[in-house]
C-alpha cells in the first residue's frame, strides 16, 4: 500500500496553481448522461473519484477518454440504466448520476448507498424530491427502483436542509421533465453554479443558482457542449493551511477568492495576510498563528465543514484556543486521534473540537481516517520535527492530484513510498 513520507519542519514557499474542483467535475460527468453525443470537460483533475466515475460511464456504454484533465463522454450509445453495487460503493457520490439516468432514460436502479466514514449519509432528501416529480421508488434486495411511468414532471420542492448532493439530483432530474421544477432552500455552493452553468450552455433553463430558490424550466433536449471546471477552494485551503503551519509565503494560481470568504477571514483572524489579486491569492503567514475562539461550519456561503479538518491541523500550532464546531457530518472528528499521535491538544465532545495550541509537533506514524482528514495530516507532517509515515492514502487520492509533487514544488520534503 503506498504511504506518504513527510520530512517536516520546511517553510512552504513558490507558486502552486489549484486543480480543477472534485465536488463540480463529479456531477458534471454524471450530467453528460443528459446529452446525446460527446460532451468535453476540461480541467478535470486526475482523482480517484473521478476513475470511478469514468468507470460508471463505461458500465452505462458510454464511450469515455481522459487525456491531459480533459474527459470527452460520448453517450450515445448509453445502454444500461443500473449502477452495480461495486461501482456505488467506490464512492458515495455516485447517487448523483440518479437524476441524469432518471432524467435520460425515466428509470434507473442504484444500489442503497449505505453509510460511510463521515456518519450516516442518507439520501431521503433525493428520494422524497424525486417522488414529487412523480417517480415511483421501490427498494428491494439492497437496491433502490426508481420509475417515472408518466415521465419526469416539474415539482415545488422544499428542502429541510439545503443538501448539494438532493440539489444537484433534482436539477438533473429537472432539467429535461416536462414543466417547471421550483427547489426551495436550495444548496448555494459554487459547484452548484458550475453545473447549471454547464447545463445552461446545454440549452437547459436553470435559473436563480446561487441563491436559496432555483428555478427549472424543463425542455425538450439538450445538446454537447465543452466546459472547464471551476477551480478547487477546498485545494486552495489546503496549500493555504499548510503554508500557515509551515510559516511560508506562497501565491495560489487559478484560485477563485470569492469561493473562499469565510475560510480566508479565519486564515485572516489567525494572523495571516490573504491578498487576492485577479485569479492570484497571496498567502503569508505570521511568525506565529493566533488561536481562533469559534469556527462553525455551515452551508455555503459559511465556513465548509470541508475545511473544518485543514484549519483544525493549522490551529494544533497557534497560540491559545481554539473552537470548531461541526454542523454538516456527525463524524467528522474521527482524524483527531491520529493527530494527536504527532503531539497535537485536542479535545472532541459531540461536534465540537477544542484545540489548544502546543508549540511544536513530533513525527509520527498516521493512518488516513477519510479525505479532508487525510489532508489535515499531511498539513501536521509539513510542520512536524522528523518523519511522519501516513498510510491508508487511497483517502488523499480520492481529492488531491499529485500532492506530494506540488507540495515539493513548494519545498516541502514529501515522497509517496
Ligand atoms: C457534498 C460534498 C461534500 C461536502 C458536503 C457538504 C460532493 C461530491 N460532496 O456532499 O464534500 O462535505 O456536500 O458541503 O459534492 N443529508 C440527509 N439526507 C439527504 C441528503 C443529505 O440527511 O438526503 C444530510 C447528510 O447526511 C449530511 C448533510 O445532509 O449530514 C449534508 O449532506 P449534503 O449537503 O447532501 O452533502 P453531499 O452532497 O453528500
Amino acid at each position: 500500500m503506498p504511504k506518504l513520507l513527510i520530512n517536516g519542519g520546511r517553510s512552504l514557499q513558490g507558486q502552486v496553481t489549484v486543480q480543477g474542483a472534485k465536488n463540480s467535475a463529479l456531477p458534471l460527468l454524471a450530467a453528460t448522461v443528459l446529452c446525446k453525443g460527446t460532451s468535453y470537460i476540461h480541467n478535470c483533475p486526475k482523482l480517484s473519484d473521478v476513475y470511478a466515475s469514468i468507470n460508471i460511464l463505461k458500465y452505462l456504454g458510454c464511450k469515455c477518454t481522459f487525456v491531459n484533465n480533459s474527459v470527452s463522454v460520448d453517450t450515445s450509445t448509453l445502454v444500461c440504466r443500473r449502477i452495480p453495487d461495486r461501482l456505488m460503493l467506490k464512492m458515495r457520490s455516485s447517487v448523483i448520476f440518479l437524476g441524469a439516468i432518471l432524467g435520460r432514460c425515466g428509470n434507473a436502479v442504484i444500489s442503497s448507498p449505505g453509510g460511510c466514514e463521515l456518519g450516516p449519509r442518507p439520501i431521503d432528501l433525493h428520494i422524497s424530491a424525486l417522488r414529487r416529480m412523480g417517480v415511483i421508488v421501490k427498494e428491494k434486495h439492497g437496491f433502490i427502483e426508481f420509475d417515472a411511468p408518466n415521465g419526469l414532471m416539474g415539482a415545488e420542492i422544499n428542502l429541510s436542509f439545503a443538501s448539494v448532493g438532493a440539489t444537484e439530483n433534482i436539477i438533473l432530474a429537472a432539467v429535461t421533465a416536462s414543466g417547471t421544477t421550483v427547489i426551495h432552500n436550495a444548496a448555494k455552493e459554487p459547484e452548484i453554479c458550475d453545473l447549471a452553468d454547464f447545463l445552461n450552455s446545454c440549452g437547459a433553463r436553470v435559473n436563480g443558482v446561487g441563491s436559496d430558490t432555483i428555478t427549472i424550466y424543463g425542455v425538450n433536449k439538450l445538446k454537447c457542449t465543452s466546459h472547464t471546471v471551476i477551480s478547487d477552494r477546498i485545494v486552495a485551503a489546503t496549500y493555504m493551511a499548510a503554508t500557515a503551519i509551515t510559516g511560508g509565503e506562497i501565491v495560489l494560481n487559478d484560485a477563485i477568492a470569492s469561493h473562499l470568504t469565510a475560510v480566508n477571514s479565519v486564515f485572516e483572524e489567525a494572523g495571516c495576510i490573504v491578498k487576492c489579486i485577479g485569479k492570484k491569492i497571496h498567502f503569508k503567514a505570521p511568525k506565529r498563528l493566533s488561536s481562533v475562539p469559534k469556527i462553525r461550519t455551515t452551508i455555503h456561503p459559511g465556513f465548509p465543514t470541508d475545511a473544518g479538518p485543514l484549519i483544525l491541523a493549522m490551529l494544533t500550532l497557534s497560540c491559545g484556543t481554539s473552537i470548531i464546531i461541526e454542523n454538516i457530518f456527525e463524524n467528522r472528528f474521527r482524524y483527531v486521534d491520529e493527530l494527536k499521535r504527532l503531539g497535537a491538544n485536542i479535545k472532541v465532545e459531540g461536534r465540537v473540537a477544542v484545540v489548544e495550541g502546543v508549540r511544536s509537533l513530533s513525527s509520527a506514524s498516521c493512518k488516513c481516517t477519510d479525505l479532508r482528514g487525510g489532508a489535515a495530516l499531511v498539513i501536521a507532517g509539513l510542520a512536524a520535527n522528523g518523519t511522519t509515515i501516513i498510510d491508508d492514502i487511497y483517502h488523499i487520492k480520492r481529492g488531491y492530484e499529485k500532492i506530494d509533487y506540488n507540495l515539493s514544488l513548494l519545498g516541502a520534503d514529501v515522497k509517496e513510498i
